[in-house]
């Protein structure tokens, strides 16, 4: 038997397309819209039902806040009062692009978007196709990943539409943009201190914010304190598969130490198993910005293949490399065992 198709509308994402998103956006219903990062789920941030459908879509609980999109620097104090000087100087520095400011928000505005919290993230991405879109709504964007709560974020339309495919309506609307090419998060600074703390780290690497900002600092991460009590950390950006974490020089041992079954490896092209043991290779990056771009799809895939265990073989801990050496202990942290 063939599955019925969902319902909601997949359009390529032609100026066309893109008018009728905005039409979708103004009339409360969600967009499904690519980004330099990963698909995000649009919804008007200014509407209180919008947003609210926004939550029950993803399955997420109302006190978590979302990224609004915006299109530049000037639309910062639409959002937030007290912006710090440094703040401005990234967006000016690095909007468009992969880095989300978290500010006080500007009272009586995003207030469900901000999941009620008197502080509101910020981002203007860089996608052509989601930049027409916020400018033809003429209006911020809120717009987490487009996955369930708790999932791995989709890097391609497809990937959405197999996330949310069955809780999207006709009234909501699909636009494929192609593939992601970072394939991570942007960057979250926390720009309500003296200086910006980094909440996640993203396409924008802390030497970046070096350059604007001196004076940068890392918070203490909630990973430090997963590992210190296993178990504590909510399961996050986990595939259904056991995640085995490798530096390259332990990797062989890793494999031939993986729970029975079929076993996946994520690795760069330059990390060959010398072990007996059979691994479905699931991606070969040859550099770490073709690590992140491939991750999350080779997590997927892992899912895919009901595999039970994935090994990934981490990436020098520099640039990108930060960030998907991040995603992946999360990964490893809330997966299955
Ligand atoms: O690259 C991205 O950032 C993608 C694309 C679609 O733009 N969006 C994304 O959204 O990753 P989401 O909702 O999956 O992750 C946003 C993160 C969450 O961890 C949330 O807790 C944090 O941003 N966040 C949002 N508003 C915040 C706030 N006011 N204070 C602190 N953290 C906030
Ligand atoms: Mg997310």
């Amino acid at each position: 038997m063939t599955p019925t198709p969902p319902p909601v509308p997949v359009l390529t994402a032609d100026a066309d397309a893109i008018t009728r998103a905005s039409e979708v956006l103004a009339a409360g219903g969600l967009v499904v819209m690519p980004t330099e990062t990963v698909y995000g789920l649009g919804a008007d941030a200014s509407s209180e039902s919008a947003v609210a459908r926004m939550y029950e879509a993803k399955g997420r609980p109302a006190d978590h806040p979302v990224i609004v999109h915006v299109l530049r620097a000037a639309d910062l104090d639409a959002w937030a009062v007290e912006i710090p000087d440094y703040a401005r100087a990234l967006a000016e520095r690095f909007w468009p692009g992969p880095l989300t400011l978290v500010l006080p928000r500007r009272p009586g505005v995003g207030e469900v978007a901000a999941g009620g919290a008197p502080t509101i993230a910020l981002r203007s991405p860089s996608h052509p196709v989601a930049r027409a879109l916020i400018d033809a709504f003429g209006s911020g964007v809120a717009a987490p990943s487009a996955n369930r709560f708790g999932r791995v974020s989709p890097t391609t339309a497809q990937h959405a539409l197999d996330e949310l495919g069955d809780v999207l309506t006709e009234h909501d609307l699909v636009l494929n943009g192609g593939d992601c090419a970072i394939g991570v998060e942007s960057t979250i600074l926390d720009c309500t201190g003296p200086e910006p703390v980094v909440l996640r780290p993203g396409g924008v690497t802390t030497n970046d914010v070096a350059e604007v900002v001196a004076t940068a600092s890392a918070r203490p991460s909630d990973l430090d304190l997963a590992t210190r009590a296993p178990g504590t950390l909510a399961a996050h950006y986990a595939p259904a598969a056991r995640v085995l974490l490798a530096e390259p020089i332990e990797a062989d041992a890793v494999i031939n130490a993986a729970p029975p079954g079929e076993v996946g490896l994520i690795a760069s092209a330059d990390y060959m198993p010398t072990t007996e043991r059979f691994v479905h290779r699931l991606v070969a990056p040859g550099t770490s910005e073709e690590y992140a771009q491939d991750l999350y799809s080779a997590l997927r895939r892992a899912d895919d293949l009901g595999l039970v265990a994935v090994v990934a073989v981490l990436p020098p801990d520099e640039g990108i490399g930060h960030a998907v050496r991040d995603r992946l202990l999360r990964a490893a942290t809330g997966s299955a065992g």
